[in-house]
């Protein structure tokens, strides 16, 4: 496994790769890697020639009282994983090349991310938008994958691409989740033991919100005040959203008529978590 720091040598080194004729799939990821980043890299070996991943901590996308200062770094058993599961490259760009002092550009990010994380992290996406097409000009492959976990991420950086004639192809993988459901999250080791219990709130609201819809309930009211009876059980400590959303363009539905995605962001302690479950109702 090569690991690679410098921005000139990734792009030769991956486009070497490529007029060799063979596939290449990169893994966007902050670090800290847990079974959820791990099975995107599982999935870029199996699909492709050579697996990329990438590891920096995105400056632009945290807002100025998120947690980038603290946000976990653990690189020695981050390359140990990756290795393990014989990912060939990994880049792991210094910021100050990445975003040089006088850097001023900025990707816009599409309609699909005005809502939700849009709206409670103003600038979020608009830095996710922008590291994400750099990564795809300095690794010019065929195939990125990316979590949906993420579901409205995947959403923007999909928009992003179509937009931009940007020419790869994006993969939305399943999310991995601890054997009690609570998505597994980089964020997740901020819980403490008794946070970690409240955590499966937003789990266990997902699953009412198929059960219910599975049993007939399709109003999106109903089904959002049922989620959100079942997050103040757990208790969380606060909700940001709980909705039901048209799965492409995630604007709120008032029925499900086929399928919907469930969304949820919420505070347990200190620490914001996210969750969502594409919902299907029963055929008429
Ligand atoms: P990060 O949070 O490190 O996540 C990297 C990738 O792993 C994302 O595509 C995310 O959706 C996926 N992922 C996280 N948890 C997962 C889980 N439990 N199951 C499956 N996939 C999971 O998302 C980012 O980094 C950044 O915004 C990034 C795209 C790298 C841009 O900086």
């Amino acid at each position: 496994m090569k690991v690679i720091h410098d921005l000139n040598e990734i792009y030769t080194q991956i486009d070497f790769v490529r007029r060799d004729a063979r596939r290449i799939g990169v893994v966007p990821t902050m670090g800290a890697l847990h079974n959820g980043h791990l099975s995107l890299v599982q999935r870029a070996k199996q699909e492709c020639d050579v697996a990329v991943a990438t590891i920096f901590v995105n400056p632009t996308q945290f807002g100025p009282n998120e947690d980038l200062a603290k946000y976990p770094r653990t690189l020695e058993s981050d390359l140990e994983g990756l290795r393990q599961l014989g990912c060939d490259f990994v880049f792991v760009p210094p910021s100050d090349r990445v975003y040089r002092a006088n850097h001023s550009t900025f990707v816009e990010p599409p309609l699909v991310g005005k809502r939700w994380e849009g709206e409670l992290r103003p600038g979020h996406f608009r830095g996710v938008t922008t590291i994400v097409l750099k990564l795809f000009q300095l690794i010019p492959a065929h195939v990125a994958y990316f979590g949906r976990k993420d579901y409205q991420q995947v959403a923007v950086i999909r928009a992003m691409v179509d937009d931009l004639n940007i020419p790869i192809r994006i993969e939305a993988c399943a999310t991995v989740r601890e054997p009690d459901g609570l998505a597994m999250s980089s964020r997740n080791r901020y819980l403490s033991t008794e946070d970690r219990g409240r955590a499966l709130g937003l789990w266990l609201a997902l699953t009412k919100a198929q059960n219910c819809l599975m049993a007939g309930d399709t109003t999106c009211e109903s089904l959002e005040r049922g989620m959100r009876d079942e997050l103040a059980k757990a208790p969380v400590d606060s909700i940001d959203y709980a909705a039901i959303v048209d799965p492409v363009t995630m604007e709120p539905m008032r029925q499900v008529d086929e399928t919907a995605v469930a969304i949820i962001a919420a505070r347990v302690g200190s620490t914001r978590l996210i969750d969502n479950m594409t919902l299907v109702a029963n055929e008429k």
